[in-house]
């Protein structure tokens, strides 16, 4: 039995959950329950990032002292996770006490290793990306990702020395000890990792909603040194598998946005400190709505709860792992959806267990099929842990459209089987043949329970026990949308 550590990013509580943090979940939830299902020992980390000037603006906006407005916004994370059916292991919020012990000895730590200095600083801050942006990095003086005017700020913060691990970190990527995917993502940090290394400000004069710097209350610590801190404080508050030393996280799952985060500053922190590196990272792309950029303003922000009351949890989840390559941009809405339910889902899956089951019933063939059926359950694990092969492999490679492909060719058969061998005829002049057809089409079914339950855990439920009474029911009724 392996132990695997899986984590999404932590989410800013400056908004309600959208699509875009649905998505990095859900995938994230799948490996999990893929590496469960296969018998591994996982932890599973998810949370909230509540500190920084974009969550004290937002908490200002809405009229609330921060920390009632954060609680409010961490329930809302925590209701759509449970909603969509998310089985995390622990929900981490960097406001929790523990945490921000965990992250002043972090920072202490750092301090004393001598990697710790301060400095007089200027520079142009985009408060949405809670981070400084170089003059090239602008487009016409704005931020390129919010379009807003970055301030100007000079004070004296804390700086880490960041450049003193350009090597190191080079080192890591290039021998895959920190697995970047996919390889356009790895490429583009080495790239950037070749042209130099600032040392970079990991802490703020005038932002007061935070964790004070280690014996300076003037200061507090920069939101992503508190936020990136987390996967290494829920190993110490949770337990987690292990310590981090010993375990550190197998795979973080973030959007293209935070990869320098993850990829250059996660890692050099952990190098300073003598820790491990996490083991892979793996990059998503990022979702338009109707070819547009999911807005407030633009109103077209969807939202994963209500998708998931509109067209299921399963469906919704569907949706978003098969859309899309792992790692490249992608346009989602409604329609995607519904296009998916009722072709893939409905016409092509829903339909083959509909029809195998009326036809088993019809033909009295329930005793013989399911006629193991004490033993059926752990006979279809063992059989089909050998046939996860292309699917986990996919699985394993972040390519989740990829692996529900190969499960919709195992389904398209089914329906081209039946087409084929015509078991209606079959009934008529040939038993043999008819009972031999419907076996196969029974276990392929319980094959395609079992592959799909990563990916659709309650379906995969509802088509055992469907399997297991022979009595057909529709796993995809018709909606009207
Ligand atoms: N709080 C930081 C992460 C700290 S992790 C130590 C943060 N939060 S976020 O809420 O803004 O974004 C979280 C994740 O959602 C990121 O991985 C980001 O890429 C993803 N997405 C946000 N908008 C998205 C889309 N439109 N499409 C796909 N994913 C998107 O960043």
């Amino acid at each position: 039995m392996a132990n695997k550590f899986i984590t999404t990013p932590i989410y800013y509580v400056n908004a309600r959950p959208h699509i875009g943090h649905a998505y990095t979940t859900v995938v994230a939830d799948t490996l999990a329950r893929y590496f469960k299902e296969k018998g591994d020992n996982v932890f599973f980390l998810t949370g909230t990032d509540e500190h920084g000037a974009k969550i004290a603006q937002a908490a200002e906006r809405a009229n609330k002292a921060p920390k009632q407005y954060v609680s409010e916004l961490a329930s809302d994370f925590r209701a759509t996770w449970q909603g969509l059916n998310i089985g995390y292991s622990q929900f981490i919020r960097t406001s929790d006490p523990q945490h921000e012990k965990v992250v002043v000895d972090f920072v202490q730590r750092l301090k004393d290793a001598g990697f710790i200095d301060k400095r007089r600083y200027s520079g142009l801050y985009c408060i949405a990306c809670e981070k400084y942006l170089a003059p090239e990095e602008l487009e016409n003086g704005l931020c390129p990702d919010h379009k807003t005017k970055p301030v100007s700020q000079t004070e004296e913060n804390y700086f880490f020395t960041l450049s003193r691990f350009q090597k190191k970190l080079m080192r890591a990527i290039e021998r895959n000890e920190l697995a970047i995917a996919p390889a356009t993502r790895r490429n583009e940090v080495l790239g950037k990792l070749r042209a130099g290394l600032e040392d970079v400000s990991i802490s703020r004069a005038n932002v007061a909603w935070g964790i004070p710097f280690p014996n300076d209350g003037s200061q507090t610590i920069y939101v992503w040194v508190d936020a990136l801190i987390n996967y290494y404080s829920a190993t110490e508050m949770y337990g987690g598998l292990s310590s981090w030393a010993e375990h550190p996280a197998d795979v973080h799952f973030i959007g293209k946005d935070i990869l320098w985060f993850h990829a250059v500053i996660w890692p050099a922190m952990l190098l300073a400190l003598g820790l491990p590196l996490p083991k892979a990272i793996a990059t998503h792309g990022f979702f338009t709505v109707k070819g547009e950029k999911m807005s407030k303003t633009l109103g077209n922000v969807l939202d994963p709860l209500l998708l998931a009351k509109e067209y299921g949890v399963d469906p919704l989840r569907y949706a978003l792992s098969s859309t899309f390559p792992f790692g490249e941009d992608g346009d989602f809405s409604k329609e995607v959806i519904m296009q998916k339910y009722e072709s893939e889902l409905a016409n092509e899956l829903g339909n083959l267990l509909q029809r195998v089951l009326v036809m088993i019933n019809k033909y009295k063939l329930c005793s013989l099929v399911a006629k193991k059926k004490s033993v059926k359950h752990e006979t279809m694990k063992k059989n089909s842990r050998e046939e996860f092969g292309a699917v986990g492999e996919h699985i394993e490679n972040y390519r989740f459209d990829l692996a529900l492909n190969a499960i919709w060719d195992i389904i398209r058969q089914g329906n081209e089987t039946i087409e084929k061998e015509k078991p209606w005829a079959l009934a008529k002049n040939n038993k043999t043949k008819l009972e031999e057809v419907m076996q196969n089409e029974y276990k392929r079914l319980l094959l395609v329970a079992y592959l799909i339950r990563p990916f659709m855990p309650a379906t995969s439920s509802a088509m055992e026990r469907q399997l297991t009474s022979c009595e057909p029911e529709p796993l995809f009724p018709r909606i009207n949308s």
